[in-house]
């Protein structure tokens, strides 16, 4: 398998807004994360992924560009960006932005001009349709609730939004618009960026005639992803953009893709084919989730998570390359997912992260992770910000007629909020982010989550994922060794092994609150030979020993041969 360092590398998500405010009007800030970089050096993280800094009026949080070549103003400007990129370099970092090109921001020039006549230049650098039938072009629903489609008066039509009315979708299918935004792409790269996570970037090819789709229950509108994930055009698309960009460059992609699965993830992903080098996939991410969507709750099953992961480490297996997430700011924190956030929030946060980075692929950290951040239930609606939730909550309680408290339970356990709160940095005011009013409140463990004293504590999460990423630097097994699922029907423990050359590694993880005991399958032969780390204190003796009982969400990591 080829090496690479983007490989060996451990990723670390900045979501700017909620990171570190670094002038008092309560909104994180380029010069906050400056201030925090001597922090990420120290945790040991190779690439720090920002979410976007791009001008942006916000409706969504950033992911609704105006400029793609500026700064927004909460956040600084573009010397500031400057001094960020250098003072990372300095560190011998790197920085990875984020694309976002299915869409624009309403307020972005190309849209102000495509608005404006049928017969306007940029007019075709977005998706506009004439109504069907007096109603939306058909009957697609947005991610952030209601239709996909926005009527426009002036020219008596609608367009296309995947997400927020102001987040009109870009027109992939017109090559002007393509050249544009490889020009814009090679501007940042030209600045010395080492690569790109490309927002819902399998989104970008529709399916011609854009169909309506199947609609069996008769809802005002349904989920057309059928029609634009993965869509006819997609990979011509990537291919091209990588032969005129990416390819000049030594760097690295993820695509952000919904509704991939692991056979799509090959093409996305195989080096020969010149398209990307990881995707995030959300499948995952969709187990605890209902026929009707994220909303609608459904208990975690460790034996769906060991089936859906395996798929995907034996899939992608020397042909492409997985990306490892847990969490991200859209989604719950992890700690409060799939541990416990209350008794056993250090084991089980110790426990999730071994788990993840001993698996074969890049691992990501998202913002607090690294602390045990945890979700947040605040009592009010008032209190939230994020669009998805308002949105959903307007739709259902305020226009439906839902029970409120069902749905804020729902907000509760899935909510992206959960991951916007701000950092905790220290136990003063609003966890020490900020010395003004946070734009949003911060979750009130701040007194006993913060980084302060996990800096203090030695067996703290925080040293726990140092010493990850450290295991990672001095065992190329932890990078390159192929994946084997064990025990794999057991409920409680997720065990596997890693090979490479003519080491092991035995990765054991208690997934569950009860003691259980771990017995090593008869046919599989492995001799320990070190205990690489485990999330409890074990007697010398222990180190040895390939049966033995797991204590609450223990994990241990053994190798030998
Ligand atoms: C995915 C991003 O991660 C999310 O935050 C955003 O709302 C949508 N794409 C739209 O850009």
């Amino acid at each position: 398998m080829e090496k690479s360092w983007w490989k060996e590398s451990v990723i670390y998500q900045i979501y700017p807004r909620s990171f570190k405010d670094s002038n008092g009007d309560g909104i994180g800030d380029i010069k906050g994360i400056i201030e925090k970089l001597d922090y990420l050096k120290k945790l040991g993280v190779d690439v720090i992924w920002l979410s976007p800094v791009y001008k942006s009026p916000n409706d969504d949080n950033g992911y609704d560009i105006s400029n793609y070549q500026d700064v927004m103003d909460e956040f600084g400007n573009l010397e500031d960006w400057d001094q960020l990129l250098h003072e990372i370099h300095s560190r011998s970092m790197k920085l990875i932005m984020d694309l976002v090109v299915n869409h624009s921001s309403d307020e972005h020039a190309w849209f102000e001009e495509s608005r404006k006549s049928k017969d306007n230049p940029y007019r075709d650098y977005y998706i506009w349709r004439p109504g069907k039938d007096g109603k939306e072009p058909n009957n697609w629903e947005s991610a952030f609730s209601g239709s996909a489609w926005q009527y426009d008066e002036n020219t008596d039509e609608y367009y296309l939004h995947l997400f927020s009315k102001k987040q009109p979708d870009l027109n992939w299918e017109n090559p002007t618009l393509r050249n544009e935004v490889y020009k814009m792409m090679a501007w940042w790269l030209d600045k010395g960026i080492d690569g790109f996570r490309m927002d819902v970037i399998n989104f970008i090819s529709k399916v011609p005639g854009l169909p309506d789709a199947a609609n069996p229950e008769e809802k005002a509108y349904v989920g057309g992803g059928q029609y634009y994930m993965n869509g006819p055009r997609i990979h011509e698309f990537l291919q091209e953009m990588n032969k005129e960009v990416l390819s000049k460059y030594d760097i690295m992609t993820v695509g952000e893709m919904p509704g991939v699965d692991a056979e799509e993830a090959k093409l996305y992903t195989e080096q020969n084919r010149g398209e990307l080098n990881m995707v995030f996939t959300f499948e995952h991410m969709d187990l605890d989730s209902g026929p009707n969507g994220k909303w609608d709750l459904k208990p975690f099953n460790l034996l769906d998570l060991k089936e859906n992961i395996t798929k995907w480490q034996t899939g992608l297996q020397g042909v492409g390359w997985n990306s490892l997430y847990l969490n991200n700011h859209d989604q719950p924190r992890m700690v409060s997912r799939f541990g416990n956030d209350q008794e056993y929030r250090i084991e089980s946060a110790k426990m999730l992260a071994t788990f993840l980075h001993m698996l074969q692929g890049t691992p990501y950290i998202y913002q607090g992770e690294e602390i045990g951040m945890t979700n947040v239930c605040f009592d009010t609606i008032d209190e939230y910000r994020d669009i998805e939730i308002l949105n959903m909550y307007k739709e259902k309680v305020i226009d439906g007629n839902m029970d409120q408290n069902k749905v804020l339970e729902s907000i509760y356990v899935k909510g992206r909020d959960n991951a916007r709160t701000p950092i905790q940095w220290d136990d003063t005011d609003h966890g020490g982010f900020t010395s003004g009013q946070p734009w949003i409140k911060a979750n009130p463990n701040y007194k006993q989550i913060n980084a302060k004293q996990a800096i203090q504590d030695p067996n703290s999460i925080y040293h726990y994922y140092r010493k990850l990423i450290r295991l990672r630097k001095e065992n190329e097994i932890i990078v390159y060794g192929e994946y084997e699922l064990i025990l794999a029907e057991h409920e409680q423990i997720f065990a596997y092994t890693r090979s490479y050359h003519d080491e092991k590694l035995l990765i054991v993880t208690n997934f569950s609150e009860e003691q259980v005991e771990f017995v090593m399958p008869k046919d599989y032969t492995f001799t320990p030979n070190e205990l690489l780390i485990s999330n409890y204190v074990l007697e010398e003796t222990e180190a040895k020993r390939t049966s033995f009982t797991l204590r609450p969400y223990e994990t241990r990591v053994y190798k030998g041969y």
